[in-house]
């Protein structure tokens, strides 16, 4: 059995990785033919990813996927501590999972993602949920088909959560949810600590994969049809700081965009580490996206040093405006947090303020939840749960409308739509647009998803688009 352990988790000494290859055992290879899998996924892009690789591990061990968890046999929930809900929604799911058990003797249920990172919810599984099969941490996915073996032929419960990375796994299999657009993980981790995150302690250290491995990645998936990647970190900017002297997020974009993949997206940005060479290469290429999230968290100066972030309001104003006066078209969102304790009504009219200067194209609104372990758990807070709750209503109510106005100013224009699908009901196609504009539209002609189309735009909602092809 291995623990998390908080303590290793925020070490941050320096250490070389090992840089190792998957490989599936070939005793356990197909082991499994017959039985039916589902994955529950909650959290992040990086989540997401992660399923998709757990999916391919789960298949090259025999098994197939369910979408209806009642039907499968295993049942493994890649969770997220970001927030409490989201811890809250994964303990639900796993009381559920407890009544089936008692139905299904032999369904397996495994626990992963950033939630088995956690020392307590380790200690809570240990203590009150004995029907869970197994754990394993975000360091050591690529240990699930021996680990899911080792449950089986142990019957004994599986606790494997390492707090100190170990290797970096390179091919690990995969198998991607969408045809079109693919994720691709360019650095894991996250050494930024901002006082409210339990990211870092989840997720490690910051680790660069090498530029070649990314590359031969990206190059593979233009050979395999792919038309969007999206380059996923915790910090994407921070990539290469571990790895190279002289090669960073801006080099590595620009390499990105050299090859023939015709959109390249890339998230999540500190705005710290944003680069002059990354916003001149953004505004270069017209294959990376002009769209960049960019989370302000608040627009206090004085919330800001308490939430750790490296930056001022004015500093932040400043990067935005450099974004927007380099690559034209761009669109900007963002996250906030509103509630952070010690922000005073006028710390929370600083936020107020600089939304309405920014006028985002998208915002995700939080009330800052206490994450154990975290420094910001220390600090005071003499606001109400009441009065945050206000104060989200406010925020949402004043970023919300802009969405609307900005949408409303694009009606009559015409986007570059990627078809992902049709709608439920079959009469609209749907994709989003170069800035990330989710756009509901019909056309005369059928179209194959995967296309890239022009669509006029004829009407604006707060967080879509309808429109017809022309
Ligand atoms: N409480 C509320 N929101 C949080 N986020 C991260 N940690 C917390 C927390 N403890 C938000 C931040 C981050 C986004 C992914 O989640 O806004 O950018
Ligand atoms: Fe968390 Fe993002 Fe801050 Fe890292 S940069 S600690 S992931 S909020």
């Amino acid at each position: 059995m291995h623990l998390p352990d908080y303590k290793e988790a925020r070490s941050r000494d320096k250490r070389t990785y090992n840089r190792i290859n998957f490989t599936l055992d070939k005793n356990i290879e197909k082991k499994y033919v017959g039985k039916k899998y589902h994955v529950k996924t909650y959290g992040c892009q990086m989540n997401e990813h992660d399923s998709e690789n757990i999916c391919a591990m789960l298949e090259a061990l025999g098994f197939t996927k369910t979408d209806d968890y009642l039907d499968a046999d295993l049942v493994i929930l890649n969770t997220c501590s970001i927030r409490e809900n989201a811890h809250n929604k994964a303990f639900g799911m796993l009381g559920r999972l407890k009544h089936l058990k008692n139905e299904k003797k032999d369904l397996l249920i495994g626990l992963c993602g950033c939630m088995a990172q956690e020392r307590s919810v380790v200690d809570e599984i240990l203590k009150d949920y004995k029907f869970v099969n197994f754990v394993f941490g975000t360091h050591n996915l690529y240990e699930l088909p021996k680990i899911i073996d080792k449950a089986v032929e142990e019957n004994k419960q599986q606790i494997e959560v390492y707090s100190r990375e170990g290797d970096l796994v390179e091919g690990l299999p995969v198998i991607r949810s969408n045809s079109y657009k693919a994720y691709v993980n360019i650095i894991y981790g996250c050494d930024k600590f901002c006082t409210y995150c339990i990211v870092p302690y989840t997720r490690g250290r910051e680790r660069s994969r090498k530029k070649e491995d990314i590359l031969e990645e990206v190059n593979e998936l233009v050979k395999d049809g792919y038309k969007e990647v999206t380059l996923l970190g915790q910090n994407v900017n921070a990539y290469g700081k571990d790895l190279y002297e002289d090669y960073n997020m801006g080099d590595l974009l620009e390499d990105i965009a050299k090859l023939d993949i015709p959109r390249v997206r890339f998230m999540t940005s500190h705005p710290w580490d944003f680069t002059d060479k990354m916003i001149e290469v953004i505004g270069k290429y017209p294959n990376i996206m002009p769209s960049v999230h960019l989370p302000v968290q608040s627009g206090s100066s004085k919330i800001l040093k308490l939430m750790g972030r490296r930056y001022t309001r004015e500093s932040y104003l400043e990067l935005f405006h450099k974004i927007k006066d380099t690559v034209p078209g761009v669109t900007i969102s963002t996250d906030i947090i509103v509630g952070f304790p010690g922000e005073t009504e006028e710390d929370f009219l600083e936020t107020m303020s600089l939304v309405e200067e920014c006028r985002f194209d998208n915002a995700f609104t939080f009330i800052f939840s206490e994450r154990e372990g975290t420094p910001a758990c220390k600090l005071e807070d003499n606001t109400s749960l009441k009065e945050k709750e206000e104060r989200l209503q406010r925020l949402n109510e004043v970023v919300n409308s802009i969405f609307l106005e900005k949408n409303k100013a694009l009606v009559g224009k015409t986007l570059k739509v990627l078809v992902e699908g049709t709608s439920e009901k079959k009469d609209m196609y749907f994709g989003y647009s170069e800035t990330n504009k989710l756009i509901n539209f019909t056309s005369d002609k059928d179209i194959l998803c995967g296309d890239i189309v022009d669509v006029e735009i004829t009407d604006a909602k707060t967080w879509s688009l309808d429109g017809k092809r022309i």
